[in-house]
Parts: structure tokens; sequence; C-alpha cells
């Protein structure tokens, strides 16, 4: 037999993509593809994984995780976040600043990409936090490998406050050079402060408070006012946790008027309604912007499944489970995690005909490389793109249980549904990450992820 002249062939695979299916295998090269065909051109490997026909995609790229790593370590760390990111078939994610420190100037940065770089088993890009009185600190954060920014319009977090308009402005100016995509948390900040404060004084401790307060109203509103500062200013815009049906229309408008804006929602509000407070406890539901009424979520979906919503993220936000269910609302920690579970709930939907594998393809893999710059070496299995490949057994039914999960984030609201479709091996630039569900690469094994210019 001829020498090994590649690390791996990936032997008869079904590739999915967004435009279709093709039977193949896969060479790959220091974590490069290089070569897709018959199997019998395929090279001497070292490594082979026979696929019999099983089905690959591209390992999901998650532009929304909250990995919380400085500051709240006992809810997750860069180690079981990505571990849980790559155990659910995802090879990249971005990580949001609102840790303490906030992500809002070159030191927090560095740190965090240190953190990340040392603790990681999946690819990561760090995004750096827009506030008041850090304008001169946004462009030494992209020379310093920022892959994007977040602006939290509606944010009542401390850590990171919500900027004035001026301050949006200005950084959108500096973005709009550098043709970097700006993730927008696109809920009025003024609306959410006044109605905190006014449902406080009125005693209000219950579920339906949160409700009242992240009224859809103020998603709307928000949505409408960074897209006409995207018209102005040029700046890519992309619209985080679309959690409203009554918001996509004013996507829909703006796409129309030309704005170079993009979209996501996440499963939480495809899956979930209020109606799920009976099950779950209503308080445990909480999350920003809200899971909402039943009516909601096949609007939600139908957009997503038909383009509309651009990306399938999570906003994975892990809690300990006594952070959560607690008996005022005020004090329940908002959020679910997310990584492990989005693409088996999504695989769900195409075992049941509703979604097709393809624009699942589309919506986890390949937008969010477009939006976010990182095709073509991500997003696309195709000669040339890392090797970042999932395998999937399409008919395995399994129950979702938290005690199975890798995040630290010890409850989930899909506790017990039954899903149809699992990832079962998850490959970032060439290396098994996870198999049969256990994590088989060590901290570290993940990389920053650079921008194509
Ligand atoms: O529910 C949420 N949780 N919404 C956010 O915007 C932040 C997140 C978190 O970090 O817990
Ligand atoms: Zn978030």
């Amino acid at each position: 037999m001829a020498r090994p002249s590649v690390d791996t062939v990936m032997r008869e695979a079904r590739i999915v993509s967004s435009t279709g299916v093709r039977e193949a295998s896969i060479a790959i090269a220091d974590g490069t593809i290089v070569e897709i065909g018959p199997d019998e051109t395929m090279p001497a490997a070292r490594e082979e994984i026979v696929l019999a026909g099983a089905t690959v995609i591209p390992g999901a790229i998650d532009v929304h995780v909250h990995f919380r790593d400085p500051g709240f370590p006992h809810k997750e760390d860069w180690t079981s976040g990505t571990e849980a990111a790559a155990a659910g078939g995802i090879t990249t994610v971005f990580e949001m600043p609102n840790t303490d420190p906030a992500t809002a100037s070159v030191a927090a940065l560095t740190d965090k990409i240190a953190r990340a770089s040392a603790k990681a088993v999946v690819d990561f890009g760090i995004y750096g936090n827009v506030a008041d009185g850090n304008h001169d600190a946004l462009e030494p954060m992209i020379e310093a490998g920022a892959a994007a920014f977040k602006i939290y319009m509606g944010s009542d977090n401390p850590l990171v406050p919500a900027p004035s308009d001026h301050t949006i402005l200005a950084a959108l100016d500096i973005f709009a050079r550098h043709g970097m995509r700006t993730t927008v948390h696109a809920e009025n900040a003024a609306i959410l402060v006044g109605r905190e404060a006014r449902l406080k004084a009125a005693g209000r401790t219950d579920a339906a408070a949160h409700l009242e307060q992240h009224a859809d109203l103020a998603e709307m509103e928000a949505i409408q006012r960074i897209a006409l500062y995207s018209r102005e200013t040029g700046a890519p815009i992309h619209i985080a946790h679309l959690s409203s049906a009554r918001s996509i229309p004013f996507i829909e408008a703006a796409k129309r008027e030309g704005t170079d804006l993009s979209c996501e929602t996440c499963p939480h509000y495809l899956t979930l309604s209020t109606e799920d407070g009976a099950r779950l406890g209503a308080n445990f539901l909480r999350v920003k912007p809200p899971v909402r009424g039943p009516e909601h979520k096949a609007p939600l979906r139908r957009a997503l499944f038909d383009g509309t919503i651009d990306v399938l993220s999570t906003d994975h936000a892990p809690h300990r489970h006594t952070e959560k269910n607690r008996p005022v609302i005020w004090d329940c920690a908002p959020g679910f995690p997310g990584v492990e579970t989005s693409m088996r709930l999504m695989l769900t939907a195409v075992a049941t005909g509703e979604l097709s594998l393809e624009r699942y393809v589309a919506m986890a893999a390949e937008a969010p490389a477009r939006l976010f710059r990182l095709a073509p070496r991500k997003g696309h299995i195709a000669v040339g793109a890392d090797a970042d490949i999932v395998v999937l057994d399409l008919d395995r039914r399994e129950r979702i249980s938290a005690a199975r999960l890798h995040s630290k984030g010890n409850a989930t609201p899909f506790e017990g549904m039954e899903t149809i479709g699992l990832p079962v091996l998850t490959m970032v630039r060439g290396r098994t990450v996870m198999r049969a569900g256990a994590i088989v690469a060590p901290p570290g094994t993940g990389q920053r992820v650079t921008m194509a210019v």
C-alpha cells in the first residue's frame, strides 16, 4: 500500500449542502478538505472513517452563545461550553461580551482570547461590546482580533449597559468602514426600564410581569430604529434572538428597502410558548426577550424555514437550576443552555417533513459563515475549506435529559422531549472532537477564527 498522503478519509458520505446532496468520500490533510470524490479515487490515509452512506453536514456555526468565562465559572466556562457545543454538532461559536469584566476593552478581549485558546474544543470568535465611553477602544479591539461587536440596545445588565443612540451611531460609522456586521439585542431600553419600575412599584412578582415588561412593541421599535441607523451609516446589522411574530414584517420591510440586515431566532422561540410554564414552572421560562404566547411559534418557524429569518442561533445562556426557579420573577436568572439541543430539535423538524435538511444547513452553517465573513473557510464542505464536519444519525430517537448534557447549565426547558436525529461525530479542522456523545479532544483544540477580507 502507498504511503499515506493525507490524514483522514471519510468514506462514502452523503454530503448535504443548501443546494442538494452529493454522495462522495472526503479527504482531509492538515485540517483542510483536500479532495471530494468517488471513493476509489481517494488517496491513502492514516485514518479512515467508514460512513457507509451516513449523512454529513458542515459543522453548525452558532453566532450567539454566553460562556460566562471570565466572571461566572459556576454557570459555564470555555471548556464546558465548547464541549457542550461539540456534543451538539457546533464547530464554531461567537461568544457574547456580558462577562465580568465585560469584553469592552483591548485588555478584556485579549484576556478572553487567551482563556478560550487554552480551554476551547471548538473554534471561536469573540464579540466586543459597544458601550458609552469605549469609542476609542473599538478600532484597537478590531486589531486585537474581535470577531464582531454586540450592541445591547435593550439591557438592564450593569456589566453591559445600553449605549446611547449617539454612541450606537458613532460605533456603526466605524463598523461600516470595516464592513463588519454588528449583532444587536433589539429592545427599547427606556420601555424596559420604565415598565420594570412601574411593575415592581405595583408589587408585581409574577411571571406575567416579565412579559408585560418586555412587550414586543419594544422589539419592533428597536428593529426599526437600528434598521434606520444601518441605512444611514452603511453598517451591516444582525438582529439577535427574534422573539415575536409581529416583528417579522419589520424584518421583511427592512430587507425590501435594501438594508443590509440579517436576523436570527433560537430554538426556545420555535419550540416553546407561555403554555410550557405549566410544565416547567412559569418563572423557569424567563428569558430576554421572552418566550411569548403560542401564537408566535408557528409564524417564527415558518419565517426561519422559508429564509425570511436568515440564521438559527441558540443564545446559549446557562444558569444553575437554583438560580432560575425562584418565587419572585425579577430574581430568576434569564436564559437556557442551547448548544447541545439545537441541532437535534431541528433534525426532528426534518424528520417530520417540516424542514428540509438543505435549509437547515443554510441557516445553521452557510448563512452565518457568509454573514460573519467566515466563508469560504467555514460553513461548507468543499475543497479548500476547514474540515468542520458533523456526521448525523437521522433516525436516532432519544429523550433530552439535562443530566446528560455537558453544559454546567443543569436545567433545560426541553427536558423529556423526544428528538429524532442526532449528531454522532463532530470534527473540527480534521480533528474528531466528539464521537458517540463522548468528548475525545483536549481543551486547546479550538482556535480563534480569522475573517476573510
Ligand atoms: O435571557 C437572556 N440571558 N438574555 C440576555 O440578553 C442575556 C442572557 C444571559 O447572559 O444570561
Ligand atoms: Zn444573548
